[in-house]
């Protein structure tokens, strides 16, 4: 018997990855992909050894992505990979996805898109004639709170929108910052494999997609202040970002990875003339709504007074918490009806633009950072 299910090739992701294991549960959330085959690991041995404790048959994992390309053209149509995820290191994001999308597969991509803006806009172009799926993998926004924040502030809940802060707080290079021999050999710290920033690449991107994709305004200049701790290294470890939005709109992002002893500390809170919404992270299933002269209220998922996008995040009655496995799910389900051509909303999951966006907020932040600390425009082409 055929599966009606999209078959989805991986790059990357491997045994010993972060990110792999929230991909694969992800796609198998809503039973709408079949993971068929992919690259999971760059040596060989590896490469199988992880397909095999996963369950795969070996006959579609390939040695690397230039063939799993080429012999997943050589299969009938209704056979071949239709969706690829690339989990790779941030620089073989570029080469992968270029190449893929050339030869016509959907594609879901983990941030930043790309190492450099200049990339970024290269794969933006490719697929305005390619017209395939491509999605970019702030898993972030796949949450129902996330999902509730967006529609009420786009729905005029909490009135004009007047002030947009997002921290971003992690401690987790402290180790390894610290340690000479450590820091260079992370991958994040090596700039040919990273991209030129490891906190505003890696975190600082997830503070501005989130911030534009909640508050419905457009960053347009930023001013950057960053840290690198070590001069051997000069990657940014640690900055703050001051915001000038659209409708006038001010705020700033704080982006951390040498904040001692936090784990995921990402806050998001937008404020506007009647009222503000705070939401964080590492306590995803409460939305506090802060009104003028009133108490404080706490939403939560799963409840009828939760949007439409909202509520199509939550699986269970309310009280069964959703964590970032079902905000990842919620993006792939997305992709899937995108693929599918079915109905979906534009919040379901973020786009090629958001990830071009990303990239130039990056290098702006470097830009403005280096040149003194000065405020530069963040490229307004690439709105969505
Ligand atoms: N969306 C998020 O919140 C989030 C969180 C963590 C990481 N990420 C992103 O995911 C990506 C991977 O990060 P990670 O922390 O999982 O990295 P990682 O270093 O833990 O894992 C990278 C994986 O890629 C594999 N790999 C390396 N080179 C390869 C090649 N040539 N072909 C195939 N596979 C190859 C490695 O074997 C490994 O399995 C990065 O772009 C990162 O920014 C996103």
């Amino acid at each position: 018997m055929s599966s009606s299910k999209l078959r989805l090739g991986i790059l990357g992701g491997g045994g010993n990855s972060l990110i792999g294991v929230l991909h694969r549960i992800a796609s198998s959330m809503f039973d709408r992909y079949q993971i068929v085959g992919g690259v999971f690991n760059p040596n060989w041995d590896d490469n199988i050894e992880f397909a095999t404790s996963i369950g795969l048959p070996t006959n579609r994992i390939y040695k690397d992505f230039n063939t799993l390309i080429e012999k997943e053209l050589q299969l009938p149509a209704a056979q071949r990979m239709q969706v690829v995820s690339i989990l790779t290191p941030n620089f073989l994001h570029f080469p992968m996805a270029k190449k893929l999308l050339e030869n016509g597969f959907h594609i879901i991509c983990e941030k930043p898109l790309t190492t450099t803006y200049q990339e970024a806009k290269e794969l933006y172009t490719i697929l305005q004639e390619k017209k395939t799926v491509f999605a970019v993998t702030y898993t972030y926004t796949g949450y129902p709170m996330v999902r509730q924040m967006r529609e009420m502030i786009l729905s005029g809940a909490i009135g004009k929108v007047q002030k947009i802060d997002a921290q971003y707080y992690q401690g987790w290079i402290n180790p390894i910052i610290h340690d000479v021999e450590k820091r260079k050999t992370t991958w994040r710290l090596n700039p040919e494999k990273s991209g030129i920033s490891c906190c505003i690449g890696d975190i600082g991107t997830h503070a501005f997609d989130m911030l534009e994709y909640v508050s419905g305004v457009k960053i347009e200049k930023i001013l950057a202040d960053l840290n690198h701790v070590y001069d051997d290294n000069q990657m940014d470890v640690d900055g703050t970002i001051l915001l000038r939005c659209s409708k006038n709109v001010k705020g700033v992002i704080c982006a951390s990875q040498i904040a001692t002893g936090e784990e995921n500390s990402f806050v998001v809170k937008v404020y506007g003339d009647k009222a503000g919404l705070k939401w964080e992270q590492e306590n995803p299933n409460y939305l506090y709504l802060m009104e003028e002269g009133k108490p404080l209220q706490v939403l939560k998922p799963g409840h009828e007074y939760n949007s439409k996008l909202s509520l199509d995040g939550t699986k269970l009655p309310p009280g069964h918490p959703e964590g970032i496995f079902d905000a990842m799910g919620n993006i792939y389900k997305g992709v899937a009806r995108a693929i599918c051509n079915e109905p979906f909303n534009e919040g379901e999951f973020p786009t090629i633009t958001d990830g071009v966006r990303g990239m130039s907020f990056i290098e702006t932040a470097i830009l403005s950072h280096k040149k003194g600390n000065i405020w530069e425009a963040v490229d307004q082409n690439y709105k969505l």
